[in-house]
């Protein structure tokens, strides 16, 4: 006999093509713990409300546990025919506690507040998860930053050399997006925690006298949803994890597409370590920056994930719909996909080197110094308009004869304007123009020193 929830009112069992479309045990499998968790507690409830006696719930909890061990060990499994993963756990307890005791847990719930709330709670343990991986990295970030205080490289707009920044200040740039995205699943988790939809029923709430705020703090929420219609049909604490993931799939792909530029022979920055970079099949010499272009390529796959769950969600109408179903596989591929990419991405971070002698020569190439000579203008009392048609004339004459600003004489920088004196030559070197940036948030040596602090002390 084929094992199904619903029955009653129907003739014939549902066609083989209805069955194989409708199971989703293959992806919801992983809801099993919580399931389980929210059955114990609404064993307690339903005790509470007079529905079960103690024995009962004892006998449930035992049976709900032993169900646990199963699930965990393998010993129990969905079969075909079970279509969700509530279902084959109903079946399992039925199993061990027989119809007359199994049958009773179902009173007052429905699969509808049922997945709701095991979906909010999966996804809060994985949030975390996601949140300490993601904390690693920006862990690996900070290291680098502080193994190379004091290194200048090439600061880029356009990826054009613009103002010579320190190496640090680059690398914890690319630290605090990541640290935003700490403080959204942050939030994000508070407010997930905040609504428990269990009780909500089917759609219409709970007649059978469950306090669902019982069940909520039970189940680690800290509140139950306001509105049972609104609790089953509600995924956007779904939309705004496939958000918050894939941002930090877009903030891990900047820093992956530098890497893949500074790992580059033309730009020659860094050296990966050999436990992370790979090897190609036919090239000897290769050495490539595979993970790098993952986190870039399955950046790709969590936006993709984010917008395919937001069209599922558009225009649907209240409450539950089948629709509902497909809210899980984008997200639990999202979960996935950071677990294994942010370990590996921390890991190539931590022990990428710095070729800083490299980037310290080319931090002032290519002008790099005219918003300093200009600035240093300013200083002298030059209208900025006019500060910065000088050192434009100044790059111009650079560029004729193929030199750098500091190549500059003395006759050379008179000629261009009276007012380049000698006084000029001193913010023409990367310490005098880094250490000229010296408000908050700027570059000069000191600021990243109080930039570290502020970092540290958030993550504290
Ligand atoms: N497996 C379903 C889901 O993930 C829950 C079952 C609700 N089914 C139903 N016919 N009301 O959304």
């Amino acid at each position: 006999d084929q094992n199904r929830l619903w029955g009653g009112r129907f003739s014939t069992g549902p066609s083989p093509e209805l069955v194989e479309l409708s199971r989703s045990t293959h992806f919801d499998w992983r809801l099993a713990p919580y399931d389980l968790a929210g059955s114990r507690a609404h064993a307690r409830v339903l005790h509470a409300a007079g529905l079960l006696t103690q024995d009962e719930v004892a006998a449930l909890t035992e049976g709900l546990d032993e169900l646990e061990a199963d699930v965990a060990s393998g010993a129990f499994a969905a079969r075909p025919d079970d279509e969700d993963v509530h279902t084959a756990l109903e079946r399992g307890l039925i199993e061990r506690l027989g119809p007359e005791l199994g049958g009773r847990l179902r009173a007052g719930r429905s699969r509808n507040d049922q997945v709701a709330t095991l979906f909010r709670m999966y996804l809060r343990d994985h949030g975390r998860q996601v949140a300490q991986l993601l904390r690693e990295l920006v862990l690996a970030i900070k290291g680098q930053a502080e193994r190379h205080l004091g290194v200048a490289m090439p600061g880029r707009t356009h990826l054009q050399h613009a103002q010579p920044v320190l190496l640090s200040h680059h690398l914890l740039a690319h630290a605090w997006p990541l640290v935003r995205d700490l403080d959204r699943l942050a939030e994000w988790d508070a407010r997930v925690g905040a609504e428990s939809p269990y009780g909500s029923g089917a759609l219409a709430g709970t007649s059978l006298g469950l306090d669902p705020e019982k069940v909520a703090a039970d189940l680690g929420f800290t509140g139950s949803a306001a509105n049972s219609i609104d609790g089953t049909a509600a995924r956007d604490f779904v939309a705004e994890f496939a958000f918050v993931t894939a941002q930090i799939g877009i903030d891990v792909s900047r820093l992956a597409e530098e890497i893949i530029l500074w790992n580059t022979q033309e730009f020659g920055f860094v050296t990966l370590s050999d436990g992370y970079s790979t090897g190609s099949s036919i090239m000897p010499q290769k050495k490539n920056p595979d993970i790098a272009e993952l986190a870039r390529g399955k950046s790709g796959r969590l936006i993709g994930n984010l917008t395919g769950l937001l069209a599922t969600l558009k225009a649907l109408p209240l409450a539950y719909n089948r629709d509902l179903q497909e809210d899980k596989e984008p997200v639990f591929d999202s979960v996935d996909t950071l677990e294994v990419l942010l370990p590996a991405f921390t890991g190539m971070i931590a022990t990428l080197a710095f070729d800083t002698a490299r980037l310290q020569e080319l931090a002032p190439q290519g002008f790099a110094l005219a918003t300093d000579v200009a600035e240093w203008l300013v200083r002298e009392g030059v209208p900025f308009r006019t500060a910065h048609e000088i050192s434009g004339a100044c790059v111009q004459a650079c560029e004729e004869r193929g030199i750098e600003l500091w190549d500059l004489t003395d006759q050379d920088f008179a000629a261009i304007s009276p007012h380049l004196t000698v006084g000029v030559r001193e913010v023409l070197t990367v310490a005098g123009s880094l250490a000229s940036r010296d408000a908050r948030g700027g570059t000069a040596p000191a600021r990243v020193t109080e930039q570290l602090a502020e970092l540290r002390a958030r993550l504290a």
